[in-house]
């Protein structure tokens, strides 16, 4: 049976101690619960080392990584670095690394091949934006996103991929997809890899969906058939809103 997930992304909050002391909070929030999902926090690069140490039923990722192996990329931090702090994730392809640094379908799948060369379990990102979707275009931008970025990769590696459906009109904005588009959505995805690789790798692939997700909509969300947890922003920069969305399950 594939995994329910629940993965906080930082993005660019939280200082190292904030940070740390926002770990170590989850950490002891969770312990001794019992909980449907695998919880997972993506914080800033340099918090990876110090948070690795602290934390041991929650999983840990960083938010990108570079589409190069090593050499003379300054500012850049490789898929080999990340694996060498202890993290098991890393969040490849969000639409705000595609808006804001020009990362294309084909440099994402540099970073998928990277990661994964690296044991590092990617969580990729799709997700059409408002005016695509007015259009109809959903399907078509996200099968374009898979396709051009993911479906290179054998069975056995795609079976590696973590999947997070975000539409780019509900990150940040409050404005969730209704639970029927996130479904609708998810199924097609589960659809489009079940053609290509089978369904029994399409029945095992975890897909999140990300975008305003909280705590009075997680549940809804979350009990879709093809809804497999979660990748959430703004409410996993607190305990009290986020330990709600991990108990949604
Ligand atoms: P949000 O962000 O939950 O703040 O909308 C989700 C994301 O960008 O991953």
């Amino acid at each position: 049976m594939r995994k329910n997930i629940v993965a906080g992304n930082w993005k660019m909050n939280n200082n190292l101690q904030e940070g740390l002391n926002l770990a170590k909070e989850l950490q002891q929030a969770l312990a001794g619960k019992t909980v449907n999902c695998d919880v997972v926090i993506c914080t800033p690069f340099i918090h990876l080392a110090s948070i690795a140490k602290e934390i041991t039923t929650v999983g840990l990722g960083a938010q990108n990584c570079a589409d190069k192996v090593s050499g003379a990329y300054t500012g850049e931090v490789s898929a080999a670095m990340i694996a060498s702090t202890g993290a098991q994730y890393v969040i490849i392809g969000h639409s705000e690394r595609r808006a804001y640094y020009g990362e294309t379908n084909a440099i994402l799948k540099e970073k998928v091949l990277l990661a994964l060369a690296n044991h590092l379990t990617p969580i990729f990102c799709i997700g059409e934006v408002l005016a695509e979707r007015e259009a109809g275009k959903q399907n078509k931008v996200v099968e374009t996103q898979i396709r051009e970025s993911l479906f290179h990769l054998s069975a056995k590696d795609f079976g590696k991929i973590v999947l997070a459906y975000e539409p780019v009109w509900a990150i940040g904005t409050g404005v969730t997809a209704t639970s029927d588009q996130a479904q609708e959505m998810h199924a097609f995805i589960r659809k489009t890899i079940a053609e290509k690789y089978g369904s029994a790798v399409a029945g095992e692939t975890s897909i999140l969906y990300g975008g305003s997700c909280n705590a009075s909509n997680a549940k809804e969300l979350f009990a879709n058939p093809d809804v497999d947890g979660g990748l959430i922003g703004g409410a996993s920069l607190s305990v009290d809103k986020f330990m709600p969305i991990v108990e949604a399950f």
